[in-house]
């Protein structure tokens, strides 16, 4: 998503400014080309020589480079996709609110029009003093993206607002800002991912092995291309903010997902509650897409207490389960005017002569539809081996990332 993307680090002084150099890291190994300029006193709290080596070119300071031969925030800023101030100090955020221009980091900042975004970090009161807020709000008013600090451990040794966010989170912001365009803006998808959990007692439940990434990689994509993002999610392995480079770049899998920043997400657990949030969600949306893996049947009924083995049979028992509602044919038979409605369909054999029963049973548009055991395809897999099956069409994909299969299934629901 990032690769021959020219991004822009303006570090400010602030003691943040360490963290900024693994977000430099990150954005560097996502193949994004990276200018960092420093600010005199985000010098005093991170060398040059680390940014250097971690972007691959010189760190500009000064207005008047003399040793690069050019005016650094006129070539600097011209070809930028976005810049980011992270940290952002009240000082800083004070210049750039009020146009002042007296070093690299803030002429170029003026001299930029790509996507702006400003980190802010500082202590707890310089925050919440009412002329850095005039200074935030002034910001947002140009049209700059101001985050929000994290609270947490402060460098004053207190629990307070005013912590940068991890670069991690900064990444996903600039991956979310940066992408392929808001070609979806105006458009509302709902997007169900994950398993759902059937309860049996209090401690225990049926399941099935969903991680929910398919579902979250096309929250992630809806949701970078401007959609009004739903995501509807069962339990699933929510990863830190502190996820390593490798897993953030998806050079390395990971055993979780990431809620993307920009979508909604509701939280939910059995099939009868993400049946719920469906109906409350789905009237107005553009396009439903059904990636959870919803429980067929659940426990008849729910003990109160923990069933203890000696009030079942010795050697065998039998759980008595009922058929949940399907959510998509409920879907497909309460359907609005122009709105899609897409599935998943995971099976072991005869792939396409079920999914096409699925499509047409259900009322859905499209289903996507995996054989289970093809390598590379199916549950807990960064990747995936789809057939699209339309009423009037059948396209076979090739082996994918799960998040370039988000972006092909949604250009086909909006036909881009
Ligand atoms: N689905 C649903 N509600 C259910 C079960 C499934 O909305 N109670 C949706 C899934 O989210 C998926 C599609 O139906 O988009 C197909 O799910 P799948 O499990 O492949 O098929 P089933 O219809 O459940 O049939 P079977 O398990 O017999 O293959």
């Amino acid at each position: 998503m990032l690769s021959d993307k020219r991004i822009i680090v303006g570090v400010s002084g602030g003691i943040a400014a360490y963290k900024t150099a693994a977000l430099v890291s990150a954005l560097k190994q996502a193949g994004a080309d990276i200018q960092v300029l420093m600010t005199e006193n985000a010098e005093k709290f991170v060398g040059r020589i680390t940014f250097e080596a971690l972007s691959g070119h010189r760190v500009i300071t000064d207005t008047f480079d003399s040793e690069e031969y050019i005016i650094p925030h006129i070539s600097v800023a011209k070809p930028a996709d976005l810049f980011m101030v992270a940290p952002a100090t009240a000082n800083i955020i004070a210049k750039l609110a009020c146009g002042i221009a007296d070093d690299a980091l803030t002429s170029t900042f003026i001299a930029s029009d790509c996507i702006k975004i400003v980190v802010p970090a500082m202590n707890v009161k310089m925050y919440e003093n009412p002329a850095t807020q005039e200074n935030i709000e002034k910001l947002r008013d140009h049209g700059v993206i101001v985050l929000e600090p994290d609270s947490g451990h402060l460098a004053e040794g207190i629990f307070a607002k005013g912590k940068m966010p991890e670069p991690s989170v900064l990444y996903r912001f600039i991956e979310y800002y940066i992408s392929r365009g808001r070609d979806l803006e105006g458009k509302k998808v709902v997007i169900t991912a994950g398993p759902t959990r059937e309860r049996l007692d209090p401690v225990r439940f049926i399941t099935n092995h969903s991680t929910g990434k398919m579902g979250y990689a096309l929250a992630k994509a809806a949701a970078a291309r401007g959609a009004d993002t739903v995501l509807i999610s069962g339990p699933v392995n929510e990863l830190s903010d502190n996820v390593n480079n490798a897993v953030l770049t998806g050079e390395k899998s990971a055993e979780g997902v990431i809620t993307p920043i920009g979508a909604r997400k509701i939280e939910i657990e059995s099939a009868e509650d993400m049946l719920e949030a469906v109906k409350k969600e789905y009237k107005d949306a553009d396009c439903v897409i059904m990636a959870a893996a919803v429980a067929d049947f659940r426990p008849a009924s729910v003990a109160e207490d923990k069933i203890k083995k000696e009030d079942s049979g010795e050697e065998k028992t039998i759980l008595e389960l009922e058929r949940t509602e399907d959510i998509l044919s409920w879907l497909g038979k309460h359907k609005k005017k122009g709105q899609k409605l897409v599935g998943f369909s995971m099976e072991t054999k005869d792939l396409l002569e079920n999914s096409e029963k699925k499509l047409k049973k259900k009322n859905a548009d499209m289903i996507i539809a995996n054989n289970l055991k093809t390598p590379g395809a199916g549950f807990g897999t960064d990747t995936n081996v789809v057939t699209v099956i339309k009423a009037d069409e059948i396209t076979e994909l090739p082996i994918m990332k799960k998040e370039e299969i988000a972006d092909e299934i949604l250009d086909e629901v909006f036909g881009i």
